[in-house]
């Protein structure tokens, strides 16, 4: 075998791919390939991709023609497509042209430094299909040092959504055992990193056969109480009372929970088979709110889902007033074949689509809006994160309740927990200026059993 061959990787969609990329760069780099971050030299081309959406598709199937490009002025290079849209649409991939040598989905890619030496022989590879025990659990996955993680605890789903490609992408779930998360955590631990979030599905229906969710939390928030635990995606329907007093028992279990509603209406919600009513979940936010009252809650909601009226739209909007979401992530209705919603066609008019989206984004911009301007006058904590965007004299960071915060650069380093003071705040953003570091009054530093 060819030794310090450089692969090139992008990656698409959500967190449990950027996961699967670090596991697959610690798969082939076992093999011999190194990362590199630049195509112009790679001799592997990997495409981690996502099927959530068709515009998410549309993107990946745009830069596949650049890869394309390449591949004529360098024969040599093996073009791969791995992930969600990989087993969506394996043979449609392998159709687009001479290009693509090899397509794995999510469950197989232990295979792949035997397929790209296939490849390099000339063999096209397919490999897409789903298992119902693979959770690279062995794997010790390919990260950089620095101080944020992703641990994916486990994998797949069995919600069924009516909408969604999910389960036919990533197949049934199954989760990996407490013992090898704790071991990663710990590993985590001592390599300095501060914040780790916990990646699945449904974390919620996480069971490795002993321990559940609230289990795994506590166990994964007492390796390290100086770590922020994060965790995505709840779902509303396996909340228990019992994951809410975890949440709330541990101060480094971040105050933030996803608890996406996709629709306000009850008829769409059973339409969309989420299994809860908009009473069930009103119940639970206040269950939630009760319990942890720093809570900060974000959601996600779907538009124009098929038959979706100005009624369902409507008491949508009015379900957003209600909670009081700290964000929302917003989606246009994008109908995926062979999904049960597929057949109920797709009857909301673009622009009708995109009036309601933009009602709901205008509505919860202020909503946002409020719920900050709450927060002027407080210091918070923040775990820096980096350079803001906008200028190299600042600093960007994250509340535990999941808000960036801007504030001046003052000689701190990435990874430090510092206090400040907030001055002034957007819909999307806090700004203040820094109190000093690890306050010991902040919550963070003391557990409240201590
Ligand atoms: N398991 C997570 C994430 C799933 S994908 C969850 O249940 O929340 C992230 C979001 O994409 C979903 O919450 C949903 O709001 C949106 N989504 C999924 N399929 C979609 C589709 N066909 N059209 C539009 N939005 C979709
Ligand atoms: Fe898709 Fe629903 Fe599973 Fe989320 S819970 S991944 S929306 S099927
Ligand atoms: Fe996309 Fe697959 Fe994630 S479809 S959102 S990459 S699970």
């Amino acid at each position: 075998m060819q030794a310090n061959r450089s692969v090139y990787i992008e990656t698409y969609g959500c967190q449990m791919n950027m996961a699967d990329t670090e596991i697959v760069l610690s798969i082939i780099n076992k093999a011999g390939f190194i990362r590199t971050e630049t195509l112009s030299n790679a001799d592997v081309v990997l495409v981690n991709t996502c099927a959530v959406r068709d515009n998410a598709e549309q993107r990946i199937i745009g830069r596949l023609g650049d890869f394309n490009h390449y591949k004529k002025a360098n024969p040599n290079v093996i073009v791969g497509v791995l992930g969600c849209m990989a087993k969506r649409v394996c043979k449609e991939l392998m159709e687009l042209g001479d290009f693509v040598d090899l397509v794995v989905g999510p469950d197989e890619y232990r295979k792949l430094p035997a397929l790209i030496d296939a490849a390099v022989s000339g063999e096209k590879g397919i490999a897409v299909k789903l298992s119902r025990v693979e959770k690279y659990d062995d794997i010790d996955p390919f990260r950089t040092d620095g101080f944020s993680a992703w641990v994916s605890i486990m994998r797949g789903c069995d919600k069924f959504c009516t909408y969604c490609v999910v389960p036919f992408t990533r197949g049934r779930e199954r989760s990996r055992s407490l013992a090898s998360i704790v071991l990663e955590m710990e590993d985590l631990s001592r390599r300095g990193f501060k914040e780790v979030t916990l990646l699945g599905q449904n974390v919620n229906s996480y069971s490795d056969g002993e321990f559940d969710f609230a289990d795994l939390l506590v166990k994964v928030a007492s390796v390290d109480k100086k770590m922020r635990i994060r965790f995505m995606t709840s779902h509303p329907q396996d909340m228990s009372d019992k994951l809410i007093d975890a949440i709330a028992s541990r101060n480094n279990i971040c105050n933030y929970i996803h608890l996406p509603v996709q629709s306000g209406s009850n008829r769409i919600l059973e339409l969309m088979n989420r299994t809860y009513t908009r009473d069930q979940y009103f119940n639970l936010v206040r269950r939630i709110k009760k319990n942890i009252p720093d809570i900060s809650l974000s959601t996600d909601i779907i538009s124009g889902f098929p038959t979706e009226t100005e009624d369902d739209h409507k008491i949508t909007l009015d379900l957003l007033q209600e909670v009081e979401f700290d964000g929302a992530y917003t989606f246009k209705y994008s109908p995926r074949e062979n999904t049960k919603a597929w057949r109920m066609g797709d009857d909301i008019p673009e622009e009708v689509k995109n009036r309601r989206l933009s009602e709901i984004i205008e509505l919860q911009r202020n909503i946002s809006l409020r719920r900050n301007t709450t927060i002027i006058g407080n210091t918070v904590e923040v775990l820096v994160e980096g350079l803001s965007k906008k200028s190299a004299n600042e600093f960007c960071g994250r509340t535990d309740t999941n808000k960036m915060v801007i504030f001046p650069k003052n000689g701190d380093n990435i990874g430090d927990y510092l206090g400040i003071r907030i001055e002034r705040v957007n819909s999307a953003t806090l700004f203040g200026t820094k109190t000093g570091y690890a306050l010991p009054q902040l919550a963070m530093f003391t557990t409240k059993e201590d």
